[in-house]
């Protein structure tokens, strides 16, 4: 008999796991968490502890390693998985792609095949925006928009991805499957108590802003001011990592609800584009400090503009976001200092 509050979080250590775990127990499900730690912390269960009031359920697995999996499957009675255990570094997947690809292919085969092998019906699938490539025409997208060849293997492994789980669905499998392509995620938990992490030097815009901010790196490179936009900078779809993992419960109830086979997918993103210079504005204005930054050289890969449609978000599982990117920018600032804090 399956226990209908036991799902599978591949990567639940991770920053959008972490908070998806947290959204689950709020919610009553019963979350087991799979990660290695090899791009999260363990001091992350602690975090998490501190705001649901109970010890997140962990198991130290290599995703990759199909033995591993395999004895969480037999250990636990699983409704449904939510799989983000992957790697998601663009400039790192370009001079390591055989990296890439073996890891979020063979996380994705194993978890499928686990799946099918233990009859757990729901699965929810972590993918990107990156699925779109630089868009042609209109820079917001939706889930029909024509997806351009990727820009790096990472986004190539994405759609993959995709592409295995449609092809599942086609094979008859009973499965429900849903991808969710997230725009570009940021934030923090607001009590502080959780979010990202980066390991070294971070790639990704906030995490940039508020290391520099918090004195650990000198400046920022804002990376282009050329390009065809209202301020010359690029613009993304910046959603808060809250706003993102409601959008997992939602759509795994919704999954949950169905009675037949099915695969979906859905833009998880918020509608509005801010360019780069935007968010600094904003984060000098919520942080009430100014920030050290210089225009730099574009850099390669980045799309220029790209923003989600959302309406089949809020159709098909009545999700959309609800935070600002002045939220986002305030949550990711203290937790930013709360853990240099501690
Ligand atoms: N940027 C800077 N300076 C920095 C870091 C980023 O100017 O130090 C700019 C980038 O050029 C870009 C914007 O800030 O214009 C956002 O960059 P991020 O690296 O934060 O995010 P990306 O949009 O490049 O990447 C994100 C995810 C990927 C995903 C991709 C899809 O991190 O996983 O969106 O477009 F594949």
């Amino acid at each position: 008999m399956k226990d209908n509050r036991n799902i599978l979080v591949t990567g639940g250590a991770g920053f959008i796991g972490s908070h998806t775990v947290v959204e689950l127990i709020n919610k009553g499900f019963n979350p087991v968490i799979v990660d290695d730690f090899r791009n999260s912390e363990a001091k992350v269960l602690k975090g998490i502890k501190a705001i649901v009031g109970q010890d997140p359920i962990m198991r130290f697995v290599d995703v990759t390693n199909k033995e591993q999996l395999k004895a969480v499957f037999e250990e636990f009675s699983f409704s449904g998985i939510i799989h983000f255990a992957a790697y998601k570094a663009v400039g790192e997947s370009v001079a390591k792609p055989l990296v890439y690809y073996r890891n979020n292919i063979d996380g994705l085969l194993n978890c499928l095949e686990l799946a099918e092998e233990f009859k757990v019906l729901n699965f929810v699938f972590s993918s990107s925006c990156t699925v779109y490539g630089e868009p042609k025409g209109t820079k917001i997208v939706t889930e029909l928009s024509e997806m351009q060849e990727a820009n790096s293997p990472y986004g190539a492994t994405k759609q993959m991805c995709e592409r295995i789980i449609s092809d599942v669905h086609k094979s008859g499998s009973k499965m429900r499957m849903l991808n969710l392509r997230y725009f570009n995620p940021v934030g923090a938990h607001p009590t502080g108590n959780i979010g990202e992490l980066p390991i070294g030097r971070p790639n990704n815009l906030i995490p940039y802003i508020t290391q520099t901010a918090a004195g650990l790196l000198n400046e920022l490179t804002v990376y282009g001011n050329d390009y065809n936009t209202n301020d010359g900078t690029c613009v993304r779809d910046y959603i808060h990592v809250v706003d993102l993992a409601e959008a997992h419960i939602k759509g795994y109830e919704w999954l949950n609800n169905l009675s037949e086979p099915r695969t979906e997918t859905i833009n998880v993103g918020t509608g509005n584009g801010t360019s780069v210079l935007e968010i600094i504005h904003t984060f000098e204005k919520v942080s009430n400090q100014s920030l050290n930054w210089k225009f730099g050289p574009r850099r390669d890969g980045d799309v220029e503009e790209i923003f989600a449609d959302t309406s089949k978000a809020q159709e098909l599982i009545g999700w959309n976001a609800d935070r600002t990117i002045e939220d986002a920018i305030a949550d990711a600032w203290n937790w930013e200092k709360k853990r240099r804090d501690e």
